[in-house]
């Protein structure tokens, strides 16, 4: 029985928003990272993919975090990386509010059909005496926008859980999340390691030192070096894959990014891939 053969995996969250609203400095936070501080003009413009221990009442959880490009230009971007998540956590800035890449990338969750959680940022006491704008932004009025383009803050009676959080300072991160996890518990969340791999190409491109290189994200089975993969118009054995932090692995099981060499063609973003049994397969 398949059923029997399906085991918990880490939740999928992907962070969306519009262009500096804060979302590549909430990862940083979370992560203990400085990302943000080394992007060419301060503009993130791939798909970051990175697993997480989130601690829950002591106990470390892994998750995989997305972190998504807001500039306008990159629409498909945010578009993968809906198509790939567990969960949407939408970043807002207090003094901006909603803005049209916001809009956008709310029209992806709700296409994806995952849940949708609100992290209004720059949001604590000393950001809004900085940063309150002439049309006196903050996040009561954020919540009010929300609530008019149909999304009812649970405070208010609604189903969208929203989180008042500064990235910058890390206040509130433990709530925000807290309710990622609550979220992601109740999705219940499975998939069968067993196998060989498919997933999806959340990115692709030439790495300065690696060279051609496409991220994957395993959806079912384990994916392992040696392997031979397809994926749209590219093929190629596995020989080489390195996790987030750029360490060589032998294995990807499910939910969890890798990096991989060896495809003959790295215009694959955002296709599907699977592993066939040989190279011969693999070209017809
Ligand atoms: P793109 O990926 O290019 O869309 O931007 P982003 O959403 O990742 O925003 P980023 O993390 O690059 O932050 C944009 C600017 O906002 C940076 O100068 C951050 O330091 C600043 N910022 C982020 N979070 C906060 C916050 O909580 N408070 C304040 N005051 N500034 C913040
Ligand atoms: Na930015
Ligand atoms: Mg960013």
């Amino acid at each position: 029985n398949d059923l029997d053969k399906l085991k918990d995996r880490p939740p999928v969250i992907t962070i969306m928003g519009h262009v500096d609203h804060g979302k590549t400095t909430l990862l940083d936070y979370i992560r203990k990272s400085k990302v943000a501080a080394s992007e060419a003009g301060g503009i993130t413009q791939g798909i970051g993919a990175y697993k997480v221990q989130v601690p829950i009442d002591g106990k470390p959880l892994p998750c995989v975090f997305l972190d998504t490009p807001g500039h306008e230009a990159f629409g498909a971007m945010r578009a993968r990386g809906a198509s790939v998540t567990d969960i949407a956590v939408i970043v807002v800035a207090a003094d901006d509010g909603i803005r049209p890449q916001t809009n956008e990338a709310i029209a992806h969750a709700k296409a994806a059909a995952v849940p949708i959680i609100v992290a209004i940022n720059k949001a604590c006491q000393l950001d809004m005496s900085a940063l309150i704008d002439k049309d006196g932004a903050n996040p009561e009025r954020v919540m009010q926008e929300l609530s008019s383009i149909g999304l009812m803050p649970e405070d208010w009676g609604g189903d969208v859980p929203i989180v008042q959080i500064s990235a910058l300072k890390g206040e509130n991160i433990d709530d925000l999340l807290e309710t990622i996890m609550l979220v992601a518990e109740l999705q219940e969340l499975k998939a069968n390691p067993d196998g060989s791999a498919k997933g999806t190409v959340i990115e692709a491109g030439l790495d300065k030192s690696k060279g051609p290189f496409a991220t994957f994200m395993v959806q079912n089975g384990t994916l392992r070096r040696g392997d031979i993969v397809v994926c749209g118009e590219a093929f190629g054995k596995v020989r080489a894959l390195f996790d987030d932090a750029g360490k060589r692995v032998e294995v990807a099981t499910p939910s969890i990014p890798v990096q991989v060499i060896g495809l003959n063609n790295v215009s694959i973003a955002g296709d599907d891939f699977e592993v066939v049994h040989s190279l011969d397969a693999a070209r017809e």
